[in-house]
């Protein structure tokens, strides 16, 4: 995303006329930028060569996904809807972990029908489960197992999944246990231990933790795990100054813990593999300029992306025409939506706005079109791909008679 003559790009094309010939709102994402977060995610844990599962639930646009197997990466899925969706783009089943504290009898059945490299259980009740199923298939199960560290990942409480109170994973109290109970099943190999302690960490320091717990278990259950699998939560920079993970760090301790542990490390990235490479597009409809707020009404709402309201999430948002006319009276950038709720931020200056001007709503590439909804019975947005000046509708937007 960049400007010219004041004028929002992404890559080659104007934004402009992007949303002329599509439509608002819009979600655009950039092929290019993908391709740089994989690289860059590669090369940040180069020294420690790892399988690295994409993280579907971030965003399962198909043709995303097949660009992204297209680069190496595998799948961390949790549903059989992604399951199969991923299948159907051609990731390899070794490629594959299927995550999630309720996988049911018919997920667990395709996935082990599927042979993936991974199941990652997270209760004893799931593994009688998957013993079941092993049993009647007469074949053996790769597992892992997902361990709640209890640790604060230093993020936003409603996306951390790691402390003792969240519903993820197995304690370090009941694990050491479990653990001799799979090792005395016979249909059961179990293969990894896995923890996924949050999304958006930008402090190398619970990760720092995490690894030393995970050490300690290693020791206790004197059992040697092939994988561990260190789940995702990479943060990215919404805000200008806000902090960003410090990904040597977090590489040189992850190099440190497998000179003592000889095993393979997973990751399962969603955000930043594809978060910063979207934006949505959005127009101004009205313009209300009350008492002491001008409201900037949006045709994009909560249901199109609904971060901002569901976790007080930033987002920049940046007009697509830049102007150097400074106006000093709070912003309310909201949609259409009936829930005060629905709105995307709130600026103390901004530039001068027209009606019928375009937005930029930035790093939505993850979450945002995958907890995408009908709210209001609104319809979903259209997706389009950018690769330098080719341009490639994704998904077609959503048609308002199909609805009714
Ligand atoms: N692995 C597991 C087991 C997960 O639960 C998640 C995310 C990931 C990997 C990927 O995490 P990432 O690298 O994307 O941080 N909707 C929220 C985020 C929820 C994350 C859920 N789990 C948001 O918009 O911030």
């Amino acid at each position: 995303m960049k400007y010219k003559n004041k004028k929002l790009y992404i890559e080659n094309v104007s934004i402009e006329k992007l949303a002329k010939k599509y439509g608002t709102p819009l979600y655009c994402y950039s092929f290019n930028k993908i391709k740089d977060n994989i690289a860059n995610f590669k090369n940040n844990f180069k020294s420690i060569n790892p399988t690295i599962c994409f993280s579907v639930k971030s965003n399962s646009n198909i043709h995303l996904l097949k660009i992204i197997k297209k680069m190496g990466l595998g799948a961390d899925v949790v549903s059989k809807g992604e399951l199969l969706k991923v299948l159907k783009v051609g990731m390899e089943p070794k490629k594959i972990v299927f995550s999630g504290v309720g996988k049911d009898y018919d997920e667990l059945n395709l996935a082990i029908k599927k042979k993936i490299l991974l199941i990652n259980v997270e209760s004893e009740s799931e593994i009688k489960q998957i013993e079941k199923i092993a049993n009647k298939r007469k074949i053996k199960v790769n597992i892992g197992i997902r361990l709640n560290p209890d640790i604060d990942p230093l993020t936003n409480s409603k996306i951390s999944t790691g402390r003792k109170e969240d519903k993820f994973g197995i304690s370090k109290k009941q694990l050491v246990k479990i653990v001799k109970k799979i090792k005395s099943s016979k249909n059961l190999n179990l293969q990894c231990l896995s923890v996924h302690i949050g999304s958006q960490i930008t402090n190398y320091k619970p990760y720092s933790k995490m690894l030393n717990v995970i050490e300690n278990l290693i020791k206790k259950t004197k059992h040697n795990f092939n994988y561990i699998d260190l789940g995702g939560g990479m943060g990215i920079k919404y805000e200008k100054n806000s902090k960003e993970l410090n990904y040597k760090k977090y590489s040189s301790l992850i190099s440190r813990f497998l000179k003592k542990n000889k095993t393979k490390i997973i990751f399962e990235p969603g955000r930043s593999i594809i978060g910063n490479a979207g934006i949505l597009i959005s127009k101004i409809t009205y313009i209300k300029d009350a008492i002491k707020i001008k409201f900037v009404i949006m045709d994009a709402a909560m249901n199109d992306l609904i971060r901002p309201a569901l976790y007080g999430a930033k987002h920049e948002i940046k007009a697509v025409k830049k102007n150097n006319i400074k106006i000093n009276k709070l912003h309310e950038f909201v949609g259409p939506v009936c829930e005060t709720s629905d709105k995307f931020s709130s600026l103390k200056k901004y530039q001068k706005l027209h009606e019928n001007d375009l937005l930029a709503i930035y790093d939505v590439g993850a979450y945002g079109m995958a907890l995408s909804s009908n709210y209001n019975l609104r319809t979903k947005p259209a997706e389009i791909l950018v690769n330098r000046s080719r341009v490639k509708v994704i998904t077609k937007r959503q048609l308002i008679k199909n609805l009714i």
